[in-house]
């Protein structure tokens, strides 16, 4: 049997159209352009206001998008993951919501949470059962209604997250594409740092939890901020170490949206030059579970095949990572 690895092969998105700018931020919060502008790099975020949809909605429309473009019949997905910090409901899951969506009858489906560090897993987790040849066609779907969970009168965190989904498919590949490696950490001292108190088996939904608004994020930004800069440059450079990759063997870092200097942050410890950056925070924020994929849609076309990729990420729990992987694709145009 010849050797097999896990390769994306193909990329799908999509963008509420809604755009919550820093000027309207102004109108919300005491807050400025230039503060959030030179703390976060970020400029504007989307955000799906009709109340009616949720998350499931958004990665239902990134599907849709993926498989329009793929020409794929989704009867042939095996497997729907869905990784997102925002599922519709607590139970059921989302992913089987979404499946069913697109057509996918023959799939089984399951959501996947590590905060913001979600999608990478989930590429672990698909890479696997790939190379292990028990699914060979996987959609991963990285979504999030962050608006949902966010509170618009705390300027420490309605400024930073967004609304988006991203879509991407694995497949089996024989030329020794796709995964190629991975570093992936957690840490539990990040729950007293990151996160939403209430709604969960610790502290259920009561009338005390709501009017304490414990059902919101709760971020103390400066300690995130530290761990996030030192992990995931940590982590990307563990994996470059690991492959014996230099800077100019890296043609892309692929990194978590969730503050421009974070990035700048990896970028400088792998040594590598601005341009080999992937960034859209400045357009859409935290996106979450989406930045990752999100950042596929926006620059397919600039990602050729043989190219060496470095993604990293870091979210609450804490949870972080690297993932190399060799892109697997060119686009015709
Ligand atoms: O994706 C999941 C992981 N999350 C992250 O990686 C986020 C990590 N943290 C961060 O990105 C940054 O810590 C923030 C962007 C959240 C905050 O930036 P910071 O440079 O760490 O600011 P800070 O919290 O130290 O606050 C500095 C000052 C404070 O005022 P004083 O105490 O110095 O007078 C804040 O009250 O800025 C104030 N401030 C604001 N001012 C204007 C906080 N938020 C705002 C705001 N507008 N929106």
């Amino acid at each position: 049997m010849s050797e097999i690895t896990a390769a994306i092969t193909a990329v799908g998105g999509y963008i509420p159209d809604y755009v919550l700018t820093n000027a309207i931020l102004e109108t919300m919060v005491d807050t400025n352009d230039d503060w959030i502008t030179s703390r976060t790099g970020i400029k504007e975020r989307r955000i799906l206001k009709d109340t009616s949809k949720a998350t499931g909605f958004l990665a239902v429309k990134a599907a849709e998008d993926l498989l329009a473009k793929k020409q794929l019949d989704p009867k042939e997905i095996d497997l729907v993951l869905l990784a997102s910090t925002t599922p519709d409901m607590p139970v059921a899951a989302t992913a089987a919501y979404v499946a069913t969506e697109i057509g996918a009858t023959n799939a089984f489906a399951y959501d996947l949470q590590a905060a913001c560090s979600s999608f990478l897993y989930g590429m672990s987790v698909a890479s696997s059962y790939i190379m292990s040849r028990r699914y060979s066609k996987i959609l991963l779907i990285g979504a999030d209604k962050m608006s949902s969970i966010i509170d618009y009168t705390d300027r420490t965190t309605c400024i930073i997250f967004g609304d988006g989904a991203g879509a991407v498919l694995f497949e089996p590949n024989h030329q020794g594409l796709g995964h190629q490696d991975e570093y992936l950490r957690s840490d539990g001292v990040g729950q007293n740092f990151l996160r939403i108190e209430a709604g969960g088996s610790l502290n259920p939904a009561s009338e005390e939890t709501i009017k304490e608004r414990k059902h919101y994020l709760f971020q103390e930004g400066k300690t995130v901020f530290k761990f996030a800069v030192s992990n995931m440059a940590d982590a990307a450079a563990k994996v470059m170490a690991k492959n014996n990759l230099t800077k100019d063997d890296v043609d892309w870092l692929i990194p978590h949206q969730a503050n421009k200097r974070i990035i700048s942050a990896t970028r400088e410890r792998m040594g590598l030059e601005e341009e080999k950056v992937l960034m859209n925070i400045g357009r859409y924020g935290n996106t979450t579970s989406a930045t990752l994929p999100l950042l596929l849609y926006d620059y397919e076309q600039q990602l050729k095949k043989g190219q060496n990729l470095i993604f990293a990420a870091f979210g609450g729990g804490f949870t972080w990572g690297a993932a190399y992987f060799k892109w697997a694709y060119t686009t015709d145009n």
